[in-house]
């Protein structure tokens, strides 16, 4: 079986990779590595011992993802994890994102289209929930107003694959993350973020690893029992193998309806505090922190409710906090070439 892996050098994408080259599929990434390092497709290579096929491709251009569909034919299915992420930067570039992330969309859908391809597995995010009013969260929940030009990318998506799915042949099955962090056990991909991240964990261990003199927390006066901000982490191994039970589901022909739902997270919640004692505790490191005003835009308090997922794909997250706070350190000290 072949798939097609977009933006398949990137965080996720990359995770996800090896564990369907694990399970025996034949991958092709395409990515623009616009955010990741042509590395990655040969640290793939070390991992599983076989070097995935990597096209460099814009999929925001319409021609060149023709082309893409034409040199490849026979392709089984896609996974669609290209697209931008930052949420700050989503505010002050708005076209960029609706541009890059849904345009890019659009494209493959069409092509898929014309080349007879049904199943797509789509990256979507627990920030289509904005905050809930019922935790935890379950997949029937309201879609709240998305906070950001890069949330709304995720609910438009979300809208257009489903709009597809009704006139075609089109099947989907939407991956709602919570907070994916920590880094393969070889510790030879992770998260790879150019520039200064935003994000909790790259931000901890980057503090850890000097590269930041302090970690700012957001916010100590939330309504949670430590009052800090709450989310869902879960560990980025866990939610790759989602993603091969997905793509099975949808080629084996066992999804219930055209478009599926599914949240992707622990079940937990965990306060930004509890991140941080686990990071202490796994690494032995003391992290230097101070406590800020809370940022703009995050919710109070978020995390899945897990069941849909256990039940109908028969997957439920096995790492806990303490595997991902120390992997994930363990990737930052391989960076710095400890
Ligand atoms: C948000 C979205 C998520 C999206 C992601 C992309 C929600 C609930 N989640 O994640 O869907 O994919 O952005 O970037 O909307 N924190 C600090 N100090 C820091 C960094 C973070 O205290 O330096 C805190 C935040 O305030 C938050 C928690 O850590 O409480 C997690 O933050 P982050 O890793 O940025 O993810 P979200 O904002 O939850």
């Amino acid at each position: 079986m072949k798939i097609l892996v977009t933006g398949g050098t990137g965080y996720i994408g990359s995770h996800t990779v090896v564990e369907l080259q694990k399970k025996g599929f034949e991958v092709i990434i395409a990515d623009n590595l616009s955010n990741s390092s042509i590395d990655v497709v040969d640290n793939i290579g070390r991992i599983t011992g076989v070097k995935p096929l990597f096209e460099k491709i814009d999929l925001s251009k319409e021609e060149t993802t023709q082309d893409l569909f034409n040199r490849y034919p026979g392709l089984n299915a896609v996974i669609h994890f290209a697209a931008f992420k930052a949420v700050g930067e989503s505010v002050m570039l708005p076209l960029k994102y609706y541009r890059n992330n849904l345009v890019s969309l659009m494209n493959l859908l069409r092509e898929m289209e014309t080349h007879g391809i049904r199943d797509i597995v789509f990256s979507s995010s627990c920030t289509v929930y904005g905050q809930p009013d019922v935790l935890p969260v379950n997949e029937a929940a309201p879609i709240k107003k998305a906070a950001s030009p890069y949330g709304n990318t995720k609910q438009i998506a979300e809208e257009i694959i489903t709009d597809v799915s009704k006139v075609t042949a089109l099947q989907a099955i939407l991956l709602r993350y919570f907070n994916p962090i920590g880094a393969h056990e070889s510790a030879l991909i992770g998260e790879l973020p150019l520039g200064m991240p935003s994000n909790l964990m790259p931000v901890i261990t980057q503090t850890a690893i000097g590269k930041r003199e302090f970690l700012n927390v957001w916010g100590k006066d939330y309504n949670t029992p430590d009052g800090t901000a709450i989310r869902d982490y879960i560990h980025v191994v866990d939610l790759a193998q989602a993603h091969v039970i997905a793509i099975e589901r949808m080629l084996e022909g066992k999804n219930k309806q055209n478009v599926e739902i599914f949240n992707l997270g622990t079940g937990i919640g965990y306060s930004v505090l509890d991140v941080i004692k686990s990071f202490e505790r796994t690494t032995k490191v003391k992290l230097a922190y101070r406590f800020m005003e809370r940022r703009l835009g995050d919710v109070e308090e978020v995390w899945a409710d897990t069941e849909f997922a256990n039940q109908e794909l028969g997957w439920k997250a096995q790492q806990g906090l303490d595997e991902m706070t120390l992997s994930a350190w363990n990737w930052e000290r391989k960076l710095a070439g400890m």
